[in-house]
C-alpha cells in the first residue's frame, strides 16, 4: 500500500480542496492585536495550513508542571474558525531553560568532548533517557489537550531532527550505540568480524569496551565509523518514534510527520529508512543564494523528497519567501522567483506549499529571515507575491493527488554517501553526489524527469537506471540492479561502485566485485587523478578526478604502450551481480594518455533484454551531456515536451489519466513549449509561450 492510501494520510489530504498553503506560525512572539490582524491577512493570502508551536515549550510550561495554554487555545480556536488547519508541534525542538538547569546531562556532546550549551535550540541528545521522559511528557500533555480540536490535522513532531547536530558522542550515546550494536550483531565476535578489528589491534573482548568514534590520533576504524553513522540516523528516528508512540495512543486518527531536510546538504540521516515511520513526507528546502543554478539544486531536493515518499504527494513544509539569514550573504529572491520555486516543488510532487515563517520576527536570531508578512507589511513586493501565489495554488486544485511521471531512475543510497566519503580512500575528490548530480542536472536541462530510488527498491518502472558511486552495495541490491538490465533497461554504473559489501569489506577478485559480471569488466588498479588534472578520451571528450585500469572480461584489449595483447578471463565465482546475457562488453571510449592509453573508459554490454554500461571516469559537462543523449536514445526516453532552453518541465498524472505539464521559464526571454490544453493559473488556453520568468501549468487535452 502506498503512503497516499494509508488512512492517516487520507485523513490529512481530505482537509484541503487544493494545494495546501501556509507556513510556520509563531504567534507567541506577538501581542493579541497582531494575532487578530494575522487572521485577516491569512484570509487575504489564501492560507489553509500552518505549523504551530514548534519552539514554544518554555512558554507552554514556564516551570516544571505549570502550564499556560491560554495563547495556544486562543490561536487554535481562531484558526479553526477561519477554516485553517494546523500541524501542531510537539514543542520538543528546544528544551526550556528550567529543564537544562535541572538536567544538564541532556545536552549534546561532540566528538571532541565539547558539551553544547543552551541559549540556541536543539540542545539535547536523542538518546538521553531523561530528555525522552520530559519530551514524551509534554507531547502527551499537548495531545490530551488538543486531541479533539477541530484545527488539528497533523502532528509536527519536534523539528528538523538532526539539524545543527546529528551525531552525539556522550556517555549515554555510547551506551545506546552499544545496545544498537548488540541488536545488530548479537555477539562481540560478529562486531569484530564486521569491523575487521584484526587490523591495528582493535579486537574487542566485550561490548562494554566499544566507544563512539571520538577524536583519535589517526584515522578511525571504517566499520566503526559506518555503523556509528547508521546508529546516529537511527537514534534520531528512535526519538521520533518515542514521541509518535504517545501520539498514536492518544490521537490514533491524526497523522504524524517531521520536517526532513532532503537536499545536497543533508548527509547524515537515512531518509529512505526514516520514511517507513512517517505518515506523510514533509521537507524543508532553502536555496543557496550563491548558487547560480539554484533551481537545479531545488529540483534535486524535490526529486529526492519524492523518492523518499515513494512517489506519493508530499508537503513542502518550509522554504523562504525571499532571503534567509544564515548564509554568508543573504540575497533576496528576484521578482517572480518565489512563485517559480514554489511551483517547481509542486511540479515535482508537493501537494502543500509552506514557508518559514508566516510573520517576520522583530527580535531574535531570525529577524532578518524573510517571511510571508515582511517587516514592511502589506505594501511590499513579497506580500503581493504571497497573495499571488495563494491564488495560483487555489487554481491548481485539479493537480492535487497526481503523481510525477519518470522513466529514469537514479539510484540513491545514504549509506553509499557515508561510506564512499570515509577517510583513507584512493582519492578525497570522489564525492558521492558529484556525478549523481551532474547526471540529474543534465537530465533537468533536457526536460527529462528523474526519480531517486533506493538500490533495494523496485526498478521495474524505469527504462534508464543510473548507478553513480554506489561504493558499498549488498548482494541483493546488486542483483536488483542487474535484474533491471536483464529485464530490458539501460543501466549505467559509474566508477567506485560495487567495490565493497555492506560491512565495507572489499569484494575480492578485481573491482567492481558486485558488478563485474553484469558489466563484463574487471578493474585491476585505480588511477585517481591529481587536483585539476584532466585527461583526454578517445571520443574527443575530457575527464577529471578518476581513471582506472579497466579490462574487458573475455575480450581483447590492446595496451599499446607495452605492445601486448592481453585476454582476461573473468567469472571468479564470487560475484553478486547476475550477468544474464553472455555478450562481451564493447569499448565505446578509451583513455588516451600514458599509462592508461587504450584502456577502456566507457563500455557497453548487452545483457538479457537490456544493456549495462560502465563509466570509468568523471567526464566534463559536454561529454556527460553527449553520454546522456546516447543513453536516452538507447532507452527510448524523451523529454516531457519540446521547448526552448531554460524551461524546467515535468508532467504530473492523476489516476484517472488526466495529465498536467508544468513549464517553468527560468530564463529572461519568452520561451515556447509544445503542449496543448488549458493553462490553469490564468484559466485560459495555453498559447504555446511561457513568458520570461513565468510558470505555466497546462491541463493537457
Ligand atoms: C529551519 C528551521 C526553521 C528556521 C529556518 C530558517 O528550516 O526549521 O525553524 O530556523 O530553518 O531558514
Amino acid at each position: 500500500m502506498s503512503r497516499k492510501e494509508s488512512l492517516p494520510s487520507i485523513a490529512l489530504w481530505r482537509h484541503f480542496d487544493g494545494i495546501a498553503y501556509g507556513g510556520d506560525y509563531n504567534p507567541e512572539q506577538w501581542p493579541v492585536d497582531v494575532r487578530l490582524e494575522d487572521l485577516d491577512l491569512m484570509k487575504e493570502a489564501g492560507v489553509t495550513f500552518l505549523s504551530v508551536g514548534i519552539f514554544s515549550w518554555a512558554l507552554l510550561e514556564p516551570r516544571e508542571g505549570e502550564y499556560d495554554f491560554r495563547w495556544l487555545d486562543e490561536v487554535l480556536d481562531n484558526l479553526s474558525a477561519a477554516g485553517i488547519k494546523v500541524a501542531l508541534a510537539t514543542a520538543t525542538a528546544a528544551p526550556p531553560p528550567w529543564l537544562v538547569h535541572k538536567h544538564p546531562e541532556i545536552l549534546p556532546v561532540t566528538a571532541e568532548g565539547t558539551v553544547l550549551g543552551p541559549g540556541s535550540r536543539r540542545h539535547y541528545s536523542p538518546s538521553s533517557a531523561v530528555y525522552r521522559r520530559y519530551a514524551t511528557g509534554i507531547t502527551r500533555v499537548l495531545a490530551e489537550r488538543y486531541k479533539e480540536h477541530p484545527a488539528l490535522a497533523l502532528w509536527h513532531v519536534d523539528n528538523e531532527l538532526g539539524c545543527h547536530v546529528s551525531d552525539f558522542y556522550g556517555d549515554e550515546d555510547a551506551a545506546a550505540f552499544r545496545r544498537w550494536l548488540e541488536r545488530r550483531y548479537g555477539t562481540i565476535e560478529a562486531v569484530n568480524r564486521a569491523w575487521g578489528t584484526a587490523f591495528w589491534s582493535q579486537n574487542y573482548a566485550s561490548f562494554e569496551e566499544i566507544l563512539p568514534p571520538r577524536v583519535a590520533p589517526f584515522t578511525l576504524n571504517p566499520g566503526q565509523q559506518l555503523d556509528f553513522k547508521r546508529f546516529s540516523s537511527w537514534a534520531l528516528m528512535d526519538f521520533y518514534r518515542a514521541l509518535v508512540a504517545v501520539l498514536r495512543e492518544v490521537t490514533p486518527h491524526i497523522p504524524a510527520t517531521t520536517n526532513l531536510m532532503a537536499s545536497s546538504a543533508t548527509k547524515s540521516l537515512d531518509y529512505f529508512d526514516w520514511a517507513q515511520d512517517l505518515d506523510v513526507i514533509a521537507n524543508d528546502h532553502y536555496l543557496v543564494a550563491a548558487d547560480p543554478e539554484s533551481q537545479v539544486e531545488l529540483a534535486f531536493s524535490a526529486d529526492l523528497t519524492r523518492g523518499i515518499a515513494g512517489g506519493d504527494p508530499w508537503i513542502l513544509m518550509e522554504h523562504s519567501t525571499s532571503a534567509v539569514n544564515w548564509q554568508p550573504r543573504n540575497r533576496p529572491k528576484l521578482p517572480g522567483e518565489m512563485l517559480r520555486n514554489s511551483l517547481a516543488h509542486v511540479a515535482r510532487g508537493a501537494d502543500a506549499v509552506m514557508f518559514f515563517q508566516w510573520r517576520q520576527s522583530y527580535a531574535g536570531s531570525e529577524k532578518f529571515h524573510s517571511a510571508m508578512v515582511p517587516h514592511g507589511g502589506r505594501d511590499t513586493r513579497v506580500w503581493r507575491e504571497v497573495v499571488e501565489l495563494g491564488s495560483a495554488l487555489k487554481r491548481l486544485a485539479p493537480v492535487r493527488g497526481s503523481r510525477v511521471e519518470s522513466r529514469v531512475a537514479i539510484v540513491f543510497d545514504y549509506e553509499a554517501w557515508w561510506a564512499s566519503e570515509l577517510d583513507s580512500h584512493p582519492s578525497q575528490d570522489v564525492k558521492y553526489l558529484d556525478l549523481l548530480r551532474s547526471f540529474h542536472r543534465s537530465l533537468f536541462l533536457r526536460g527529462v524527469s528523474v526519480d531517486f530510488v533506493h538500490p533495494s527498491a523496485s526498478l521495474d518502472a524505469y527504462d534508464l537506471v543510473l548507478v553513480c558511486t554506489l561504493y558499498n552495495v549488498s548482494d541483493e541490491s546488486a542483483g536488483n540492479i542487474a535484474a533491471a538490465a536483464s529485464r530490458g533497461a539501460t543501466v549505467l554504473v559509474s566508477y567506485f561502485s560495487g567495490i565493497v559489501d555492506e560491512h565495507d569489506h572489499v569484494r575480492l577478485g578485481g573491482y567492481p566485485g558486485a558488478f563485474r559480471d553484469l558489466l563484463g569488466i574487471k578493474i585491476e588498479e585505480f588511477h585517481p587523478l591529481l587536483a585539476g588534472e584532466q585527461l583526454k578520451l578517445s571520443d574527443g571528450g575530457t575527464a577529471s578526478i578518476w581513471s582506472e585500469h579497466v579490462h574487458v572480461v573475455g575480450g581483447v584489449h590492446i595496451v599499446e604502450h607495452v605492445h601486448i595483447v592481453e585476454r582476461v578471463h573473468g567469472g571468479d565465482g564470487d560475484d553478486a551481480g547476475s550477468g544474464a546475457g553472455s555478450g562481451t562488453a564493447e569499448v565505446l571510449a578509451t583513455f588516451t594518455e600514458y599509462p592508461l592509453d587504450g584502456v577502456p573508459a566507457l563500455t557497453r554490454r548487452e545483457v538479457g533484454n537490456g544493456t549495462a554500461w560502465y563509466l570509468a571516469t568523471c567526464p566534463d559537462v559536454d561529454s556527460l551531456g553527449a553520454l546522456v543523449d546516447r543513453l536516452l536514445s538507447e532507452s527510448g526516453v524523451s523529454p516531457v515536451a519540446a521547448s526552448d532552453q531554460g524551461v524546467e518541465l515535468t508532467r504530473r498524472r492523476r489516476e484517472d489519466g488526466k495529465s498536467f505539464v508544468f513549464a517553468i521559464n527560468h530564463s529572461r526571454t519568452d520561451a515556447s513549449v509544445s503542449v496543448s490544453g488549458m493553462e490553469l493559473i490564468s484559466g485560459t488556453r495555453f498559447g504555446g509561450t511561457v513568458a520570461a520568468g513565468a510558470v505555466a501549468v497546462v491541463a493537457e487535452d
